[in-house]
């Protein structure tokens, strides 16, 4: 039987109380809280940083689910971990070195992952795989909530899924394969058949006003795959 996730992203929650939140969509059946930083550098847009991050850690003990998308990433990163997040993850492109910016976030006692954007290309994951504890496709181009879902991001999340169990056949160990962005309950489990693991929901899960409602019609949809 699959494991399956749901991790609601905080971008699109009610920012004025959102310790609340946090407590309210674990109570409604989430797994993980989605934790979008942008920049306005690497992003056009500006979110929430490292002291957001120590505020909102004793309001759940679910994991915290650090998307960082900023540039430089190594000094983020460092703080994040600093901050109570369980996993964090980047983008390649915005690394000079990808293979120390892993190792750091694993040194600081985090799982790590890597973030690939429409056009980015999954060969990235070539030589790093034995650090790389989480797999995040993005379904957007990065910034905002509530953007379409990319239908071509199907593919994408195929070969990883494929590159995962190729090597974790031979390896063991444990990669989730997280997709982020217009992920709703009427296209869940599309995701979820081309391989994903871990589902990304801000606007379909803060947008409504019962989160449960939401979260239980998602996992309606991933149950008919069992
Ligand atoms: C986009 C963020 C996403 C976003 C998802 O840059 O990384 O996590 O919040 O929001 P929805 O689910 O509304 O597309
Ligand atoms: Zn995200």
């Amino acid at each position: 039987m699959r494991t399956f996730r749901i991790a609601p992203s905080i971008l699109s929650a009610d920012f004025s109380c959102l310790g609340q939140e946090v407590r309210d969509v674990i109570a409604a059946g989430a797994d993980i809280i989605h934790f979008d930083v942008m920049d306005n550098h690497y992003v056009p847009n500006l979110t929430i940083g490292p002291m957001v991050c120590e505020a909102i850690r004793p309001h759940s003990a679910a994991p915290i689910d650090v998307h960082l998308m900023v540039k430089p990433v190594d000094s983020l990163a460092a703080a994040f971990a600093k901050a109570g997040a369980d996993i964090i993850t980047f983008h390649p492109e915005a690394s000079e070195h990808v293979d120390r910016t892993l190792g750091l976030i694993k040194d600081a006692g985090c799982k790590a992952g890597l973030v690939f954007n429409p056009a980015t290309s999954l060969s990235y994951l070539d030589h790093v795989m034995d650090k790389i504890d989480m797999v995040l496709i993005m379904s957007v181009n990065p910034g905002f909530g509530g953007q379409k879902f990319i239908p071509h991001a199907l593919d994408k999340v195929r070969e990883a899924r494929r590159r995962i169990d190729e090597y974790t056949a031979k390896h063991g160990g444990e990669v989730w394969l997280e997709v982020d962005g217009g992920i709703k309950a009427d296209n869940i489990r599309a995701v979820a058949e081309a391989g994903a693991d871990t589902f990304v929901a801000g606007s379909a899960i803060y947008g409504q006003d019962n989160y449960k409602t939401v979260i239980d019609a998602m996992r309606a949809e991933l149950a008919q795959l069992r």
